[in-house]
Formats: C-alpha cells, sequence, structure tokens
C-alpha cells in the first residue's frame, strides 16, 4: 500500500512517517524537505508531485496549520486571503487533482481543526476553513467512484504531553491511520480531549 504524507516535516506527519513507514510504502512530501517537494498553493507543483509518484492508495493532508490569527478589529482581508490559498483551497486542489491519480478503493484524509466548533476572538480568519474542508470531505464523499474514500481530522491543539484540551502527536496519528486504511467515508474524526 502506497501512501503519501502530504506536510511529512511537520508536527503531525513527523508522527505518521515514523508509525507508518515500517508497514507501509510512505512518501513523504513537503514544501521544502521529503521525497518529494510540493507546494500545494502552487496547482502546477500539486501535478508535478503526483506525476512523480504515480498511483498511489492513500493521501493524508497534514500540512501547514499556518492560517492568520488576528483580533476582529485588525482583520484585512488579506488574513482571509491566506487561509484561503492554504488551508482550504491547497487541501481541496489536492483532492481534485489527485482523483486522477488515485487507485480503486483509495482514501483521502485532510486536516480540519477544533476551532470551527471552539471559536475564539483570534480565530475568525481560521475556524470558518476547519468548517470548509470538514464539509468539502462529507460533500466529496458522495461522490466518489471506485470505493475512493475521504474523510477529515479535526485536531485540538497538538503537545507532547496530553493535557485537557490538548492532543499528542501519538493520540492524533490514530485518527489518522484509521482514516487512511479503515473503511469510513465522510466522516469527520474529532482527534480531541475536551470533556
Ligand atoms: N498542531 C496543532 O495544534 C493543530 C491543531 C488543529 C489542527 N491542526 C491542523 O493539522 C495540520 C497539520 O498541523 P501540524 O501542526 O502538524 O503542521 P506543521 O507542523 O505546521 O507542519 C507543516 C508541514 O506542512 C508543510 N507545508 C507548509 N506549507 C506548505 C505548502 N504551502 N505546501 C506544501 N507543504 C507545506 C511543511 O513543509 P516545510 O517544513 O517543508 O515547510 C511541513 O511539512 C494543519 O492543517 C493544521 O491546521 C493542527
Amino acid at each position: 500500500m502506497k501512501i503519501i504524507i502530504f506536510g511529512s516535516n511537520g508536527l503531525i506527519g513527523k508522527e505518521l512517517v515514523n508509525q507508518l513507514s515500517h508497514k507501509y510504502e510512505v512518501i513523504g512530501v513537503s514544501r521544502s524537505s521529503g521525497d518529494i517537494q510540493s507546494d500545494y498553493t502552487d496547482e502546477n507543483s500539486i501535478i508535478r508531485m503526483y506525476e512523480q509518484i504515480g498511483s498511489f492508495d492513500a493521501l493524508i493532508s497534514v500540512a501547514g496549520g499556518d492560517t492568520q490569527f488576528e483580533p476582529f478589529d485588525q482583520l484585512k482581508p488579506s488574513h482571509f486571503r491566506y487561509g484561503a490559498e492554504r488551508k482550504l483551497m491547497g487541501q481541496v486542489n489536492l483532492v481534485l487533482i489527485g482523483v486522477e491519480y488515485i487507485n480503486k478503493g483509495g482514501s483521502f484524509t485532510l486536516s480540519s481543526g477544533y476551532l470551527n466548533y471552539y471559536p475564539n476572538p483570534y480565530s475568525m480568519a481560521t475556524s470558518p476553513f476547519n468548517a470548509f474542508i470538514d464539509n468539502f470531505a462529507q460533500t466529496m464523499a458522495t461522490q466518489m467512484t471506485d470505493g475512493v474514500r475521504i474523510n477529515t481530522v479535526s485536531p485540538s491543539p497538538v503537545v507532547q504531553e496530553l493535557q485537557h484540551g490538548t492532543v499528542t502527536p501519538k493520540f492524533v496519528a490514530e485518527s489518522y491511520i484509521q482514516s487512511a486504511v479503515g473503511n469510513e467515508t465522510g466522516k469527520v474524526y474529532k482527534a480531541w480531549n475536551m470533556d
């Protein structure tokens, strides 16, 4: 089974590479490191990545949580555009272009985040993108053919030591792996520790 970890140099990406690479063929992709370099703000760069890899069985997107956090009175359209080009269209394009390359029965797993359920005064240009990504995957799941699945993982803040409201990379990786190799589609895996 060939699994692409898109964002393999990140906090969650590194954990996924560690956990998956002894069992599956893992291809790590990052903007500036990994087995292959790709920038998901550039459609041609995404196409080049898929052309290099060829067919694959699972893509896990754990790239750039770099949306913008500003108080409402300082928000500019550019703060929204920044997240829209990355968290939103970057991940959408990984799927729209990737459907041409994914094998039958394959899976896409995208990253959203808990902030659409727990917004704060700084998350105006972040929370809505999480909601979009969850709903995009749920809607795409109804349109996929050949048994291709798509889910999202919605982590709460990821830190090295588990505390109330946070999760560890190891904890959140479980949801990504279940999504990638399990049977569910159209599901939001809430990797939270809030209750
Ligand atoms: N960490 C959290 O607390 C948390 C909480 C909720 C949701 N999430 C979501 O989970 C996902 C992963 O989070 P993380 O904390 O593991 O991220 P991270 O540590 O910031 O990882 C970033 C990874 O994404 C790559 N990347 C950044 N911009 C890119 C671009 N334009 N094109 C291609 N690759 C790019 C980086 O590559 P380079 O190193 O090569 O630049 C790196 O491999 C994000 O979507 C984030 O919003 C995270």
